[in-house]
């Protein structure tokens, strides 16, 4: 069986290869992600950009949309590269999205130093509104 640090080290080397595909001739912030699905199939992703600069799409979406779009409806973990000295966070809105399949999801970023953060969804965004709340 495979030891869950090592599942780590493959999701973590995942995002930083995803980064190389990043489009981001705007803000040449080139982000990596990868998610580990509930089928245990990883799906890895890079933010692309737009010239109508709204239209950006983060990292983490994109894995997470290709998750979805493959029939993965559970995300476990996500792994978030960032080419920064110091491990950053997921933006709101995909955080957001995050809660929308993997309201326990383990959140791991990583940079270009050893920093890093690995935190719950739920302590990244506390009292979340997701699919319950609709009534
Ligand atoms: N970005 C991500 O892909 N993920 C993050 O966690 C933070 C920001 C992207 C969005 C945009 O393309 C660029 O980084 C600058 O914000």
């Amino acid at each position: 069986m495979t030891k869950p640090a090592a599942t780590l080290l493959r999701l973590e080397k995942l995002a930083r290869a995803a980064a190389k595909k990043s489009y981001s001739p705007y803000s040449q912030f080139a982000v990596g992600a990868t998610v580990l699905a509930g089928s245990g199939k990883t799906y890895a992703g890079a933010n692309v950009e737009n010239a109508s600069f709204g239209l950006c799409n983060c990292a983490e979406r994109t894995a997470i949309f290709s998750a979805v779009a493959a029939g993965e409806r559970k995300i476990k973990c996500v792994v978030v590269y960032t080419p920064t000295p110091a491990a950053t966070p997921p933006c709101g809105a995909c955080r957001q999205v995050i809660n929308e399949f993997g309201p326990s999801s383990r959140v791991v970023s990583i940079c270009d130093s050893e920093d890093r953060l690995d935190l719950s969804l739920d302590t990244l965004l506390p009292g979340a509104f997701g699919p319950g709340n609709l009534g």
